[in-house]
């Protein structure tokens, strides 16, 4: 019997308009252009603005999108699951809104979270539903709202992050192409280093720990870095080589957009030159789990059918990984 994988076979994207700028961040925090370009790589960012504007408007907004490019109805659609940190609510699922935003009334829908590294491991998940043969449409969401999660009084955090979605959709293919292969890893005692202390049932919403800032994003951001420099390159040289792949048959490597240093470290590390890493941090920052999808969104046009695509990512857990695909299309 021929192999069923999961291609990728159609993506599009949503940032919102709002451009903060590192000229408006001098404003609010003791920082600087040359600091944040230098440390980070970003320039400006994009923030979602508007009473109740949750990151299912984002995710709405990139579905549709995905729905009118590939020219399917909404009834089509099997399952979607979003992969967020900041859901519109603790419950119901982000995924359940966006798919009643975009008319998709005839799947089920659900939310992971792994952080920064959620995209890709909601990917791999996915792709199981299609590659069992029982699901033929099945939409991955990567979106969030980090701008409502982070204390823009603290000058290391609220540099970094911004707000955007991305959806692809998954469909079966009998091709040599699609998800390939990948390797996932989590070690939890990295929370210690990167997490949002208050606002879950170990510590419920208080005056008390929303004076302390609790409810905001808190990250130790070297020995962040350290890990995400070491893990994200590892794991993607052990998925290149396992397949007996080499640098040079590698057409795109897709990083997690948490600081351009780190980028280039992996790069480096990987053999897999600049100009073909994809990059767009300059423009949108951090937004977790959009910052894959986003860029392969923008890459769009210039993948060709059966580039090799490696995909890797690191977050807060920790959790990391890297995911090899075959690009399943030509430009449209
Ligand atoms: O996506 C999930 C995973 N997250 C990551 O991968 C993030 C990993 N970490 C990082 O990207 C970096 O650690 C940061 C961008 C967060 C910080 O950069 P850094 O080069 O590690 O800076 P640092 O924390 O070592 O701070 C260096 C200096 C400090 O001043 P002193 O103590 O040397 O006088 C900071 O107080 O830079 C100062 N600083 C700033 N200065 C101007 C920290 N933030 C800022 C700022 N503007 N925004």
């Amino acid at each position: 019997m021929t192999k069923i994988r999961a291609a990728i076979t159609a993506i599009h994207g949503y940032v919102p308009e709002d451009i903060l700028s590192n000229a408006e961040l001098e404003k609010i925090v003791d920082t600087n252009d040359e600091w944040i370009t230098t440390r980070t790589g970003i320039k400006e960012r994009r923030i979602l603005k508007g009473e109740g504007q949750g990151t299912s408007v984002m995710g709405a907004k990139a579905v549709q999108g995905l729905l009118e490019k590939r020219g399917i109805k909404p009834e089509e659609v099997d399952l979607l699951i979003c992969s967020t940190v900041t859901p519109d609510m603790k419950f119901p699922a982000t995924a359940n809104l966006i798919a009643h935003k975009t008319g998709i009334n005839n799947a089920f829908s659900f939310d992971t979270n792994a952080a920064c590294s959620g995209f890709i491991y909601t990917l791999v998940t996915a792709a199981q539903f299609v590659e069992s043969g029982r699901y033929k449409k099945v939409i991955v969401v990567g979106a969030d709202k980090m701008s409502s999660i982070v204390d823009y009084t603290d000058r290391q955090t609220c540099v970094i992050f911004g707000d955007g979605a991305a959806a692809v959709l998954l469909e079966p293919t009998e091709e040599e192409s699609g998800i390939m292969d990948h390797i996932f890893q989590s070690d939890g005692c990295g929370h210690i280093h990167l997490h949002m202390k208050a606002g879950g049932s170990a510590y419920p919403p208080t005056h008390e720990n929303i004076d302390a800032r609790e409810h905001y994003v808190y990250q130790e951001g070297q020995a962040v870095f350290k890990f995400a420099v070491k893990n994200m390159a590892d794991v993607a040289v052990e998925v290149i080589e396992r397949n007996n792949l080499k640098p040079e048959d590698i057409a795109w490597l897709v990083p997690h957009q948490a600081n351009m240093r780190i980028i280039e470290a992996v790069s480096r590390r990987s053999g897999i030159p600049l100009d073909k890493v994809m990059v767009n941090i300059h423009k949108y920052g951090n937004t977790t789990n959009a910052t894959i999808p986003l860029c392969l969104w923008e890459w769009e046009n210039r993948m060709k059918k059966g580039d090799n695509i490696v995909l890797a990512a690191f977050g807060g857990g920790f959790t990391w990984g890297s995911i090899w695909l075959k690009w399943a299309y030509d430009p449209i």
